[in-house]
């Protein structure tokens, strides 16, 4: 919060000597519309800190339950009986979290604006093989919970092991081994 009001007060003065400089006599409400549209301009360019742990929380949320979903269907298929209604479930999770992967990574929520953060700077800066990592994971998670109708543990094991696979290469070229501000 202390950091929102900074990097306002911030644009706020930035604005106004600009302004200034250029008119000297300027309506207070011209000025407020000017600050107004540079903090909303701003704000929509680089989230500020506020915005940016929101986001950051929301997707390792978001990723917890992903790695949650797939445990535990991984845990029931490899049993003798499955429980199917729970495996269904999973699947079903995992299905809509992946489809909603992409929407997790807006500019600006990386690393080096205090929030931890795993995301590497190559997702932005390589955004068509990120955007195809995530659709490589998307297509699995369908695949996997059309086959969950089957009720055949052994073509759910080859999807998960698939899914897992897309989970992994993602990891290995967009996530940071560990957390950095
Ligand atoms: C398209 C890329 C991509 C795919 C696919 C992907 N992840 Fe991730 N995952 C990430 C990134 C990037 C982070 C770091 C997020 C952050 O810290 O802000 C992450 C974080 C996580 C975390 C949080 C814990 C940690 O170490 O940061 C879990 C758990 C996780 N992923 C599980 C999975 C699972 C399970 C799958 C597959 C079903 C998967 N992910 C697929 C990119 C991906």
């Amino acid at each position: 919060m202390i950091h929102t009001v900074d990097r306002d007060s911030r644009t706020i003065t930035v604005s106004a000597n600009v302004h200034a400089a250029s008119r000297r006599r300027t309506s207070l409400i011209g000025a407020a519309l000017l600050i107004g549209i540079a903090a909303s301009a701003s704000a929509a360019d680089h989230p500020g800190p506020a915005a940016v742990a929101q986001i950051v929380h929301a997707r390792q949320d978001h990723f917890h339950a992903l790695g949650k979903a797939t445990k535990s269907l991984r845990e029931q298929i490899g049993r003798a009986n499955p429980d199917w209604t729970l495996v269904a479930a999973d699947a079903n999770q995992i299905e809509h979290l992946a489809a909603a992967l992409p929407t997790w990574f807006p500019a600006g929520s990386g690393q080096g604006h205090g929030i931890k953060t795993k995301a590497r700077a190559k997702i932005w800066a390589q955004p068509q093989a990120f955007a195809s990592a995530a659709k490589t994971l998307a297509a699995r998670a369908q695949d996997l919970a059309q086959t969950v109708a089957s009720h055949d543990p052994g073509a759910l094991r080859l999807r998960a092991r698939a899914l897992g696979q897309a989970c992994g290469s993602c990891h290995h070229r967009f996530r940071a081994h560990s957390s950095w501000w």
